[in-house]
């Protein structure tokens, strides 16, 4: 592994934290600041200074495309070794190695089951887009909670249909899916939460083959997540968590920047870090953004513009962490998506998440 390439051309912030290779540590910082970077040359750091090996650390994120960016950095930082998946990817791969098969059919949409159910509903509730029951249904579960809960979970929450109604659909959707087989994505992760609460021994397996955590993009995850992320975790304090808790972008899924913003306190000694330049956003990438949104309020102008760099580098070469700023356009379309039930480019469909090395392990998850 080349030490000079996993410190070259850093900023002294970046450096503190790359070069804390034990010990909990987050990382509190704005688009195109080298979050990535950062945690990708930590981890490589971590295994070039012996703290780890490479397959004691596992670093996860939210879709399979910012999953195919950790895994191709670290290959050309030496650490190529480093299992980077997405959460459901990972927790599938836990729940077929321990089981010795996949866990079940993955629904790749729930909207069809839905606007089965929903047609069964009272007017006027009968018309209701099955979108908004999938979503609804999608906000419970990743919330953990269950038909028998859902109402007294609520608080102030407001259901797309009446409560009691919702919590009917939510029970009848729950009883077709286990009768076809099938399970949904927040299944994969409560089946796997699950597993490793049940079994004492797969836990330990688990907490014997990865010993270092590091997740990108940490303030989009929800309570399932957050709930499996301990569990890996156990009471080692191995975690190195980055993200912007202005970024994001996955609250209608209970996604929720808190736990981002809670981790000091949780660890006390966590070595926290605050990266601020940003290096990704020119004039020509707000040139383009004001071309293509012409319209674009006021509020949000300000913020594109107060996000410039100190230092520019290159165009993004995805969708731009600025442009993901704006509510309008780039949230819209993952709402759509996921309400869609069907492409979830949040929340990616599980072939195309498994990365082809689903079944080799729990340590190979
Ligand atoms: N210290 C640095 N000096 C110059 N360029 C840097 C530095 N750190 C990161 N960069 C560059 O900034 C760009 C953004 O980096 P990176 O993808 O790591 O940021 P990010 O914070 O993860 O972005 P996003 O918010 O989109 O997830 C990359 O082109 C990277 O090479
Ligand atoms: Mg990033």
């Amino acid at each position: 592994m080349d030490a000079s390439a996993i410190f070259e051309g850093l900023n002294p912030e970046q450096r503190r934290a790359i070069e804390t290779v034990r010990g909990p540590v987050c990382i509190l910082a704005g688009a195109g600041s080298g979050k990535t970077t950062t945690i990708t040359r930590r981890i490589a750091n971590q295994v070039a200074k012996g703290a780890f090996s490479a397959d004691q650390i596992l670093a996860v994120t939210f879709t399979d495309k910012a999953a195919r960016e950790m895994r191709s950095r670290l290959e050309q930082l030496g650490a190529g070794g480093v299992r980077a998946r997405t959460f459901h990817s990972a927790a599938f791969a836990q729940l077929r190695w321990f089981r010795g098969e996949p866990p079940g059919r993955v629904l790749a949409s729930k909207a069809l089951m839905l606007r089965q159910i929903g047609n069964t509903l009272p007017m006027p509730y009968k018309f209701r887009p099955a979108v908004d029951l999938a979503t609804e249904v999608e906000w419970a579960k990743n919330r953990r909670l269950t038909p028998e809960t859902y109402r007294r979970g609520l608080n102030g929450h407001e259901p797309p249909i009446p409560d009691d109604l919702m919590a009917r659909v939510f029970r009848e959707y729950e009883r077709r899916k286990e009768a076809s087989g099938a399970i949904d994505f927040e299944d994969l992760l409560g089946l796997a939460i699950k597993l490793l609460e049940d079994e004492p021994e797969a836990l330990a397996q688990v907490h014997e083959r990865y010993r270092a955590f590091t997740v990108d993009e940490y303030q989009d995850v929800n309570l399932l997540q957050q709930t499996l992320l301990e569990l890996w975790l156990g009471d080692r304090d191995e975690l190195c968590a980055v993200g912007d808790d202005y970024q994001s972008i996955y609250a209608f899924t209970g996604a929720t920047p808190e736990y981002l913003l809670a981790l000091p306190q949780h660890f006390p000694n966590a070595t926290v870090v605050r990266l601020e330049a940003n290096y990704r956003s020119t004039p020509q990438v707000l040139g383009l953004a004001n071309r293509l949104v012409p319209r674009l309020p006021e509020r949000a102008l300000g913020r594109l513009r107060g996000g410039l760099q100190r230092r520019g580098d290159s165009l993004p070469g995805r969708g731009s962490a600025d442009a993901r700023r704006r509510p309008s356009a780039a949230q819209g379309a993952r709402r759509l998506d996921v309400t869609h039930g069907c492409v979830r480019s949040p929340a990616p469909r599980p072939r195309a998440r498994l990365g082809g090395d689903a079944a080799s392990g729990p340590g190979r998850t």
